[in-house]
């Protein structure tokens, strides 16, 4: 079992998920790693454990570099069950160690395991700015709440400049190769913008807030390790990814459009067809996602890196089609800011589709621009409409006006 390393004594021993499609309600079509850490200093630490039913694969890389019975130490950065499913075992198989972790952490871990041994476990308690020495080596804790569970904590190996990221900087990513500079940067990019759009959009004030804590604290980083997919090694490759994370977590995006609807009869489809051709016609990028065609986890990470979204629904039984009003409570929870937004599509009779989106869009405090509608099916009139509703969507992208 291969075992990588990362600085000297400092290994990836975690686990490749490749069959993981659906990580807590997202799709995640090239699987995901769930990342572990060990470093073989005079006080044998791991950092971060893997999800349940991976404690076997794990243990048998670790075996290439140590015992498991050596592991003095044990630090649970996150109580999520993709990293803390498998401690119980882990534990088991290290036993007597001790574990360290946040305050918020210990309470969570008391529920999660309460009849898996947690009340055997030596708990150790950490906070940020605390050390302990393994050797040669110190860890330095960094507390990160709501990044994104209330527990959740980073840790960072001082002498050899490693950051261990747990949840920030990952991808779900499943690859033979553990390092970003080793597989096509641009699926790389790609999952990093979906996984921080379907995660950690919603915190970008805690991500703001720990890129400042990293450079209040003159934190070097050699080595940037999250808890799933490949680590950032090359400077210029940690230097991107942070400043992807400080352009999301401030809404910064592309001047480009995306539309997201769903039809019934096509009407609402002609109707999509004729605003991407508007925006087409300002020279605004613009990509159409039909939501019962296309994941939502695609949705979310156009909201994310589009300066504005369209969305399109026919009216069904007096309100939105059930796959647009998933998007909607989706969206809803996370929380996009500083978006251009507007709502159009269809209806029969009495509709209703299009208000309930427009109202749910105006409910989340983006600028919104005025609905647009038709009924059965748009005339050529109808169309032309479409498309100055595209153009102008466009104009205010280009001006930025949001
Ligand atoms: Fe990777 Fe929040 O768990």
């Amino acid at each position: 079992m291969e075992r990588y390393l990362l600085k000297e004594d400092i290994w990836w021993v975690g686990a490749i998920d490749w069959n993981m499609r659906d990580f807590h309600g997202f799709e995640t079509p090239r699987g995901t790693t769930y990342n572990s850490y060990l470093i073989t200093d005079q006080k044998v630490t791991l950092v971060d454990g893997v999800r349940s039913g991976f404690a076997s694969e794990t243990l048998r890389r670790i075996s290439t570099c140590c015992d498991p019975r050596d592991i003095d130490y044990l630090v649970v950065n996150h109580v999520e069950m993709d990293h803390s499913g498998a401690l119980p075992e882990l534990i088991r198989r290290a036993s007597p160690v001790k574990v360290f972790c946040s305050k918020r952490a210990k309470d969570a871990l008391a529920i999660f395991y309460a009849e898996e041994g947690f009340g055997d476990w030596d708990i150790n308690v950490v906070g940020t700015g605390d050390e302990i020495v393994l050797g040669r080596y110190t860890l330095t804790f960094l507390e990160v709440p709501m990044l994104h569970w209330p527990d959740s904590m980073l840790t960072y190996v001082k002498e050899a400049k490693v950051l261990l990221a747990n949840d920030g900087f990952g991808q779900h990513l499943a690859t033979s190769k553990r390092f970003a500079d080793e597989v096509d940067m641009a699926i790389v990019m790609d999952e990093a913008a979906k996984y921080y759009g379907n995660i950690l959009m919603p915190f970008g004030n805690q991500v703001q807030k720990l890129l400042k804590t990293v450079g209040d604290m003159g934190l070097e980083l050699d080595i940037v390790a999250p808890s799933h997919g490949v680590i950032w090694r090359r400077p210029e490759d940690i230097e991107a990814i942070v400043r992807c994370y400080s352009e999301w977590s401030s809404f910064e995006a592309r001047p480009s459009v995306a539309l997201i609807f769903d039809t019934m009869w096509h009407s609402t489809e002609k109707m999509t067809r004729a605003i991407e051709d508007g925006i087409a016609q300002e020279g605004v990028e613009c990509s159409v996602i039909k939501l019962s065609k296309t994941p939502l986890a695609e949705a979310a990470r156009a909201v994310q890196t589009c300066r504005a979204f369209l969305v399109g629904t026919p009216t069904v039984n007096n309100g939105m089609l059930p796959s647009v009003g998933a998007f909607m409570t989706y969206i809803k929870g996370l929380r996009p800011k500083q978006r251009l937004v507007g709502a159009y599509g269809s209806f029969g009779w009495g509709g209703g589709g299009v208000k309930q989106v427009d109202a749910g869009l105006r409910e989340l405090g983006l600028d919104v621009i005025d609905p647009l509608e038709f009924k059965y099916v748009p005339s050529s009139e109808d169309l032309v409409a479409c498309e100055e509703y595209g153009r102008e969507v466009a104009r205010r992208v280009k001006a930025w006006e949001v």
